[in-house]
């Protein structure tokens, strides 16, 4: 079979002819091949090369007056860019593996014995690109048939593959999940009889896999065969505690592991967003620990999305993903994944939409999909009702986003605006004052402006004042130490009542 047409990138042709100057033979081969053949756009092409990669990378980069050829000499590989595309060359390998090391013993091979040593026969497709026979498939385990049969397969012993590097094992389950394969029985098996050699794998690798899996079209599938080969349970405890249901008294609870795939499934519908796939993930993860029994009421899970959202570091930590933004932001959302269904439970009053809106910022939207996402009951009646509320809620946020625009709330007033007007030092007062404006917008009691921050300041910032010093004149006096003072201080700020001032209401 030839693909000459579908090789148009020129760079092609000159590693062809580059490759029958030096008298070697040159292959495209691996993912780049198996998605050229599924018609998936891909701008990374590995090529082998029966020689040395570098010396044909070089050659290749200065024939096409490309960029810099970088070269990772410890592999042996080189890589370029050119058009749009990184091209990778390296020469054909024969690799041993040992039973305790990723480390492989490597000699220099041929196209067969590179082909043979990779994961699958999809990923081991070759394509020829010396000017005799450009075009033409190495197609030795029936790559092509099995890429035709969505199958994926190993090209050795599955238990060989797997074991001369386990992480194999999850990228034919994200390869099943990302292209909607199945995984040959044989190798499925083996993945189950191997699994706990994952353990040797970096955190970095697996998820890499996980998030590629969480990326793709439908990720429960991916998760459902980590699941039953019991792969997530070498690094992923959490989720599998929260498979099974307990019965007690006849009274059952959902089977939280299906649920949440359920909801991460109609989240991946509504967005590409991975951050927002992983809170779908972990929103319930701290049901299993939080669950309890009550013999009047049945299953509660009590305060798991506080406790879920102090469990997303150590799971981030763990896994090595980003501990930043990203980890903030999944934290922000498995704590507030509640809040929009809770608003529809009573009547949605202005000011707990205003809180919602201040607490999510920016991401109230993703909040929103996912609170919509996480409404999977099998009772239709239940379900068209909590979506009934659920619109009233996003009706309700528009309108008082478009009145009040708390999203990126900014007090209407600075800490130094406070000082000039009361004249004084920084000061404890200063945060308290600024508290209770922020708070006397959310509550609707007056508008997100200047003019009635400052009418309220002037109201009641002297009062605040004189309370602070009072008693600060008892810590001189040494009736208190500071501490009894700020506890004092916090403790009557929190019986203040802001009174409206006149026209102050929004
Ligand atoms: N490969 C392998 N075993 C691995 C990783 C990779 O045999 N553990 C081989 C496969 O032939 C694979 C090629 O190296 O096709 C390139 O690997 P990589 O770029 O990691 O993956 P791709 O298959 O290209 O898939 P993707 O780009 O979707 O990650």
């Amino acid at each position: 079979m030839n693909f000459s047409e579908e090789l148009k990138h020129p760079v092609f042709r000159a590693i062809g002819s580059v490759a029958d100057k030096k008298g070697v033979e040159a292959y495209a081969i691996g993912g780049f091949v198996r998605d050229l053949l599924l018609a998936r756009p891909s701008k990374d092409i590995d090529i082998v090369v029966e020689g040395s990669g570098i010396a044909l990378a070089r050659d290749v980069a200065q024939s096409l007056h490309a960029g810099k050829v970088t070269v990772f000499k410890r592999f042996g590989t080189a890589m370029f860019r050119h058009g749009g595309c990184e091209i990778e060359c390296v020469g054909a390998r024969k690799e041993s593996y040992q039973r305790d090391s990723r480390k492989p013993i490597v000699e220099d091979g041929t196209i067969e014995d590179d082909q043979l040593r990779r994961d699958f026969t999809i990923n081991a497709l070759a394509i020829r690109l010396n000017s005799d026979g450009f075009g033409e498939l190495i197609d030795p385990f029936g790559g092509l048939k099995d890429l035709e049969q969505k199958l994926i397969r190993t090209p050795l012993d599955p238990d060989v593959t797997f074991s001369d590097d386990p992480l194999r094992m999850l990228r034919a389950i994200r390869f099943a999940s990302q292209l909607g394969f199945k995984i040959e029985d044989e190798a499925l098996e083996a993945i189950r009889r191997n699994s706990r050699r994952l353990e040797i794998i970096s955190s970095e690798r697996i998820h890499v896999e996980l998030n590629k899996i969480l990326l793709s079209r439908k990720p429960s599938v991916g998760f459902k065969l980590m699941f039953k080969t019991e792969l997530l349970h070498v690094f992923f405890p959490e989720m599998v505690a929260l498979h099974g249901v307990e019965r007690r008294n006849g009274i059952g609870h959902k089977d939280n592991f299906y649920h949440t795939l359920e909801v991460v499934d109609n989240v991946a519908v509504g967005s590409d967003n991975l951050w927002l796939r992983w809170a779908a993930l972990l929103h319930d993860i701290a049901k299993p620990p939080t669950k309890r029994f009550h013999p009047d009421h049945g299953w509660t899970f009590h305060g798991h999305e506080d406790r879920g959202a102090r469990m997303v570091p150590k799971i981030f930590k763990r896994l090595k993903l980003p501990l930043d933004h990203q980890m903030k932001y999944v934290q922000k959302l498995v704590l507030l994944h509640l809040r929009p269904i809770a608003l529809t439970k009573e009547e949605v009053t202005d000011s707990a939409v205003r809180r919602l809106l201040f607490e999510a910022g920016d991401d109230v939207d993703d909040l929103m999909l996912l609170a919509r996402a996480d409404i999977t009951s099998k009772n239709e009646a239940k379900v068209e009702r909590y979506l009934r509320n659920y619109d009233v809620v996003v009706r309700k946020l528009v309108e008082v986003e478009e009145k009040d625009r708390v999203r990126n709330f900014e007090p209407p007033i600075s800490g130094e605006q406070i000082m000039k007007a009361l004249d004084i030092p920084p000061c404890r007062p200063i945060g308290a004052i600024k508290n209770l404006i922020k708070d006397a917008i959310l509550d609707g009691l007056i508008a997100n402006e200047p003019e009635a921050a400052n009418r309220l300041l002037m109201h009641h910032g002297p009062q605040i004042l004189s309370q602070w010093n009072s008693l600060q004149d008892q810590v001189s006096a040494g009736k208190m130490n500071e501490v009894e003072a700020r506890e004092s201080f916090d403790a009557w700020l929190e019986g203040v009542e802001v009174l409206p001032t006149p026209s102050s209401r929004p």
